[in-house]
């Protein structure tokens, strides 16, 4: 078995509107390798997103094999996507989505939390991270008190935070 972080097989899907049915994906195969950083290039409109919707398992109805960090995610049901998705995937979106009545640190954290880590543990990891990507003076900022690439930055160390296997950018 290989032991790549994303591996599909065979991937598929095709959308049915009005009467007329678009195949987007059409037997896509990727394996991906710890470590690797893969761009996916295309014109606008060839599937890109709908790739990055099959990987980040945020939808179904995809056919073939979707693994992510060795586990089979297609036939997965949505609380199993969540489950994985939560485990095993960090995302950073176009828009940041920062929580805004939060500081810096306490967006890193909350995530952190939720898998089960102390507030001190996680606070800690918080500060960590944000310090390595050179926000350590901007803890204490709300969203709205960073420039664009400081918030594009915290929104990188909350991916990060619950140290995922695979980060989707
Ligand atoms: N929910 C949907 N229902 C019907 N058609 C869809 C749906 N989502 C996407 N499509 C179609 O699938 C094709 C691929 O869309 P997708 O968003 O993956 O493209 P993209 O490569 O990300 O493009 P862009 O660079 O413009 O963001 C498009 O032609 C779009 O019209
Ligand atoms: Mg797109």
């Amino acid at each position: 078995m290989s032991d790549a972080v994303i591996l599909l097989t065979d991937v598929r899907r095709s959308f049915a509107q009005g009467g007329v049915t678009i195949d987007v994906l059409k037997g896509v195969n990727l394996a991906v390798e710890p470590g690797e950083i893969v761009g996916l290039l295309g014109p606008s409109g060839s599937g890109k997103s709908t790739m990055l919707q099959a990987v980040g398992l945020l939808e179904g109805g995809f056919t073939g094999s979707i693994r992510i960090a060795g586990e089979e995610a297609a036939q997965l049901n949505s609380n199993g996507r969540t489950r994985l998705r939560k485990t095993a995937l960090g995302f950073v979106y176009q828009f940041h989505h920062l929580l805004p009545d939060f500081t810096a640190r306490e967006n890193v954290v909350l995530p952190q939390l939720i898998m089960g880590r102390t507030r001190d543990e996680a606070s800690d990891r918080a500060a960590e991270l944000l310090s390595r990507l050179g926000l350590g003076q901007r803890l204490d900022h709300r969203p709205s008190q960073l420039s664009g690439g400081e918030q594009q930055r915290v929104a990188v160390a909350r991916a990060l935070a619950n140290r995922p296997r695979v980060v989707l950018a």
